[in-house]
């Protein structure tokens, strides 16, 4: 099944309709090819430069309209939590809060990007279930108005409107779509820790001379992914590396292997190389399974593209 399709409103979304009430989505997960913090705002948020890109590895969301206005969450995952703190409940009650259908949904989750991570999972499948009840309910808001209600949600959400690539700002939820000018091959490494987004920001020192992006976007607009690899930066890694030292492991097992680069996505836990061709990836992803670097098993280990192709 080709993940991607049209509402009827003519926006993409990435998923299924089912007789106008139900949708199967694929809600694809992202990583950082640059993080820069700027500074740190009143708010306790901290302003940020972000070239994210989304990958083809998703969760699927199975949602259905009902008549009653209530929200319904529903797991594959023992362990993620279904109430409403969860980003889709959050999603789909600040959706209907602001357009007031006469309806409800309920959603069934399932999970296969690691959470934790810094690969945005949560994030994504909010955004998704906006997309996708924007159009089962009939609101069939416009994508500037979605980006309001994803902002409400989360600080990434409102990326995942607009894959594959795209330089975030803000707190990253002000969304300016990049191009990929050839598709990227990656490998993710997920060890077994997950790492806590504020907790990874609290122990950040803000730089003096911030990074900047200029040359990782320009490498990405032409594709060249050892120009991309050598422009490559996240100001989160170091942090995070102190927080969990078994970070440092899996980027060098990873960079042991010469990929176009290597680097934590987001707060982590998760790590990438980006590789130079879909070969390179699965060769750097049996080194690495072989390396075996702390408790990483062949499970936590994807070879990934960028998604959805638009080269
Ligand atoms: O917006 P979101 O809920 O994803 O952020 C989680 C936490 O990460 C925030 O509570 C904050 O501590 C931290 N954060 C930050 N600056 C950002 C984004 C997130 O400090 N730009």
């Amino acid at each position: 099944m080709t993940p991607e399709r049209r509402t009827r409103s003519g926006e993409p979304f990435w998923g299924r309709r089912f007789r106008n009430h139900a949708a199967l989505c694929w809600a694809p997960a992202k990583v950082n090819l640059f993080l820069e913090v700027l500074g740190k705002r009143s708010d306790g948020y901290h302003e940020l430069e972000t070239l994210m890109l989304a990958v083809d590895l998703f969760d699927m969301l199975e949602v259905v309209r009902v008549d009653d206005p209530v929200i319904g969450l529903s797991s594959t995952e023992p362990g993620l939590d279904t109430g409403e703190d969860n980003l889709i409940t959050r999603a789909a009650v600040a959706l209907h809060a602001r357009y007031r259908p006469e309806a409800g949904a309920i959603i069934r989750i399932t999970k296969k990007i690691p959470m934790a991570a810094g690969l945005g999972g949560g994030s994504s499948d909010a955004a998704t279930t906006i997309l996708a009840l924007n159009d089962l309910w009939g609101i069939n808001a416009p994508r500037e108005e979605l980006a309001e209600v994803a902002a409400e949600v989360g600080s990434d959400v409102a990326f995942f409107l607009a894959p594959p690539a795209a330089w975030c700002t803000g707190r990253g939820e002000v969304v300016e779509p990049a191009t990929v000018g050839e598709q990227l091959d990656l490998v993710i490494v997920k060890p077994p820790f997950g790492c806590s987004t504020a907790e990874v920001y609290s122990k950040l020192n803000v730089p003096k001379s911030p990074v900047n992006g200029d040359a990782v976007r320009k490498a990405l607009r032409r594709g060249n992914a050892d120009e991309i690899g050598r422009a490559m930066s996240n100001r989160l890694q170091e942090p995070a590396t102190a927080m969990r030292p078994g970070i440092a492991e899996i980027l060098r097992s990873l960079d042991f292997e010469k990929p176009a680069g290597v680097q934590l996505s987001g707060s982590g836990s998760a790590c990438f190389a980006l590789c130079r061709d879909r070969r390179e990836a699965m060769r750097v992803a049996d080194a690495v399974r072989m390396a075996g670097p702390a408790g990483v098993t062949d499970n936590d280990v994807f070879v990934v593209r960028s998604w959805p192709t638009t080269v």
